[in-house]
């Protein structure tokens, strides 16, 4: 890699002004630092947790069958197509061990409007819920929006960015309504442990609060660490509302299909906010969705192998520019811990993106203590990675001669 650290970058005046007045926002500063990346050539972005690779072909034939024959033109019920919802409720029972019926599965447009659903119909005003920290910031809006209070619940790098029973409990007061566990979690990479997981289900049982399993990312879990859905654990059922979607298992972000699996009086009350709200899921997506979710699943598997080998790629060339990190045990990212820079992470980022031409975001972009923390997400293609470990070896080369 060395050879490439000679490569000389131009320097451009560091001008953090409007990028600051952000700064507090998680969401909007990924947004203006993505707008940010728009205007700037020849960039890598190692941002948005967006899979880049396309949609499978069988999925895209299904859309446009649904399109050709006019199936998409009618109206779907707000719930979801029933096909899709049972589809849905069979891939539960056999992958996830969730004894869910078609009446237990609620459609969404995507697995923000799941999770904003959610925290409307669960929520009173004060009522509290624990969110991981590090966190995915959109839960911030949904849970203010419908009056809720997020307590956080602190995770470390030295536990591989568990959820420890232990941190739960001691956040736990007697407005805690609800616990979000997002595993493989968004932006660590950690995945929950077999071991914390029974502990604190035993815990949700105990003090009667509800779990909410964010699982967006259930499919690309790196061994030895294993997926587990809460919702298959003894008695848990009936206090866990699972959020899934097909944006990130099957390169369908733009597709915007997502689901929420719950029992049917809570699925009720989510589709009557539903019907008020955005109505039904466009119909194309659902057919979409459904070849995903019922049809062959070789593509997921080939997706897989090459987020496997970028992992393995970026965790090596991050060791090799002397970056640390915590191994990632499932998703797209590696959460880096970039203190040996000597810059915060939000400068960092700022300079990786107007000299090296990298986008990656700032830890405090997923809460305020991270200020030594990059989000490195590997969703670009082998090639480019590598240019991007480069160019941030040849970035921090910079940084040191400066002193
Ligand atoms: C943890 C997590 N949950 C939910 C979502 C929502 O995904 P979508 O709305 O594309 O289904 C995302 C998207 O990045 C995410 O990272």
């Amino acid at each position: 890699m060395s050879a490439h650290t000679q490569q000389e970058i131009p320097g451009e005046p560091v001008d953090l002004t409007e990028l600051r007045r952000v700064a507090n926002d998680g969401t909007a500063l990924r947004y203006a630092l993505m707008e940010l990346a728009a205007e700037t050539p020849d960039v890598i972005a190692l941002g948005r947790g967006d899979p880049d690779m396309d949609t499978p072909e069988h999925i895209i034939a299904a859309a446009q069958e649904a399109v050709r024959s006019g199936l998409a033109d009618r109206p779907a019920p707000p719930s979801g197509l029933p096909e899709l919802r049972a589809a849905i409720a069979e891939k539960l029972r056999r992958d996830n061990n969730i004894p869910a019926d078609d009446d237990c599965v609620l459609v969404t447009s995507g697995g923000q409007e799941a999770l904003f659903l959610i925290m409307q119909a669960l929520l009173n005003p004060g009522d509290e819920v624990l969110v991981p920290d590090p966190r995915y910031t959109s839960y911030d809006q949904a849970i203010e929006q419908a009056g809720g209070k997020m307590v956080m619940v602190g995770t470390e790098p030295e536990d591989d960015f568990d959820l420890l029973p232990a941190a739960v409990e001691a956040a736990l007061t007697p407005r805690t309504k609800a616990l979000l566990i997002v595993s493989p979690n968004n932006p660590t990479g950690g995945v929950v442990s077999e071991e914390s997981r029974r502990a604190i289900a035993e815990l949700a049982k105990q003090h009667d609060f509800i779990v909410i399993s964010d699982e967006i990312y259930e499919k690309f879990v790196y061994p030895p660490a294993r997926r587990l859905s809460m919702a298959a654990l003894p008695d848990m059922f009936e206090r866990t509302i699972t959020l899934n979607g097909v944006s990130k298992a099957y390169c369908m972000t733009g597709w915007r299909v997502g689901y929420v699996a719950a029992p049917p009086d809570f699925i009720a009350a989510l589709t009557a906010l539903k019907t008020a709200t955005t109505g039904p899921t466009a119909a194309v997506g659902q057919y979409a969705a459904l070849a995903a979710i019922a049809g062959p699943q070789d593509a997921v598997d080939a997706f897989y192998a090459i987020y496997a080998q970028r992992r393995q790629l970026l965790m090596e060339g991050l060791t090799a520019i002397g970056l640390t990190y915590s191994e990632p045990q499932g998703g797209f990212f590696v959460y880096t811990n970039a203190a040996s820079s000597g810059l915060s992470a939000f400068e960092l980022s700022y300079r990786l993106l107007k000299e090296g031409h990298v986008l990656i975001f700032p830890g405090t972009a997923f809460g305020e203590k991270w200020r030594d923390w990059l989000r490195i997400s590997y969703l670009q293609p082998a090639e480019e990675l590598q240019k991007a470990l480069w160019r941030m070896e040849a970035v921090l080369g910079r940084l040191k001669r400066e002193g």
